[in-house]
């Protein structure tokens, strides 16, 4: 087992002046979204403001979506080509963090971005990538602290994953995550539970990835039972975004199972998704095949996992993971939105094949073995599920 952890991580606004030094006398460029709110916050003004009075270039690029798309990436480094970019800084959610990532991958390298990620040769460069500086605006990706980046062409959400694109610094301000819908942060929140909850029954887990696993399954169960009321508190954004770091190192030493395969394929297929809501809408066929499925320690674990959350959020009963995970849902106010039809019936083969050819590699973590029709039977339970 290999554990590297090569992020320094700065949590709460006392940090400032430490996250400044790390700006100042360089050349920089900030990616962030496409509406750049984040850029008007007070304590991210500011400190760009300081940094531009002490000798620091600031060239902002504000052009990324959800789902963030070959074309968006390529757009940008071709802009930023030449320019000599000393340090790049995202400012926003995963889709921001992941296309910094894949930026300063392809600067340096200059490699074709889709034929590296296809061809999974993502090799370690000679030359360092560009340092990125995360400050993370969503309590919930795991992004912020991984070697990952997801990024979508053709279709498919496929990954480019290699160690130079570890962000070298994460400021963590539980401020500025304040001010999303709460669809927003039910979504995060998903994603945050399930990175973990996939940690800790995959294959690849070890006792690294249950701590970090089980850690994150307390903060978010912690917070569930007043997400409805406290979900844009800065008290509830500071618990979820250690949550998020806690999921993102189950994630990243443990790994994720097939459903991210298949929510990404959702995704991929129609970018309008996002990328909680695909894997809500699979978790329960996803997790009553896999309960059905599973045998020996597979089902101790999945049994296993099942009390923890029934503790964690204070249910008296022991239930099965799938029944949870409706308590879960309804708490998070999207059950309505699991009743949507995200793809065709008539595109359910099509989606199982783009998940075996865009995230494949999930499927070893997978504690049962998956038949290309147990997939489809997933994908047509969960959209004749009304
Ligand atoms: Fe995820």
């Amino acid at each position: 087992m290999i554990f590297k952890f090569p992020t320094t991580i700065y949590f709460g606004k006392e940090h400032y002046t430490e996250v400044l030094e790390f700006i100042v006398h360089k050349r920089v460029l900030i990616i962030t979204s496409k509406s750049g709110r984040r850029l008007h916050d007070p304590i991210i003004a500011s400190l760009l403001r300081d940094a531009a009075s002490q000798n620091t270039l600031l060239t902002i690029s504000s052009e990324i979506t959800e789902n963030p798309t070959l074309l968006e990436v390529e757009a940008i480094c071709a802009r930023a080509k030449g320019e000599r970019y000393d340090l790049l800084i995202a400012i926003g959610g995963s889709s921001v963090i992941d296309s910094a990532k894949a930026i300063s991958y392809m600067l340096v390298s200059g490699r074709d971005l889709w034929s590296t990620i296809q061809l999974k040769k993502a090799d370690e460069l000679e030359e360092a990538c560009i340092p990125l500086l995360v400050i993370n605006s969503t309590a919930g990706t795991g992004s912020e602290i991984n070697n990952c980046a997801v990024i979508t062409n053709e279709k498919k959400k496929m990954a480019l994953i290699t160690d130079g694109i570890y962000p070298k610094c994460l400021w963590i301000v539980p401020e500025i995550m304040v001010g999303l819908p709460k669809i927003k942060a039910a979504y995060q929140y998903v994603d945050c539970l399930f990175h973990a909850i996939e940690g800790y029954l995959s294959r690849g887990g070890n006792t690294i990835s249950d701590i970090f696993a089980c850690e994150c399954i307390n903060l978010c169960c912690s917070q569930l039972m007043d997400f409805e009321y406290n979900y844009d508190t800065i008290h509830y954004k500071s618990k979820m975004a250690l949550a998020s770091i806690y999921s993102g190192l189950s994630d990243m030493y443990g790994g994720c199972l097939s459903i991210h395969s298949l929510g990404h394929a959702i995704s991929g297929w129609n970018n309008w998704v996002e990328h909680g809501l695909s894997i809500a809408y699979l978790a329960r066929s996803y997790y009553g095949k896999l309960q059905k499925m599973a045998e020996g320690e597979a089902l101790q674990k999945i049994v296993a996992l099942s009390r923890i959350l029934s503790k964690q959020i204070g249910l008296n009963i022991d239930l099965k993971l799938v029944e949870i995970l409706e308590v879960i849902f309804n708490k998070l106010d999207i059950s309505s939105r699991l009743e949507e039809q995200l793809y065709k019936i008539e595109e359910i083969g099509a989606l199982v094949v783009n998940a075996r050819d865009s995230a494949g590699e999930l499927f070893y973590n997978d504690p049962v073995l998956f038949t290309d029709n147990d997939l489809k039977e997933i994908f047509l339970e969960s959209i004749l599920r009304k």
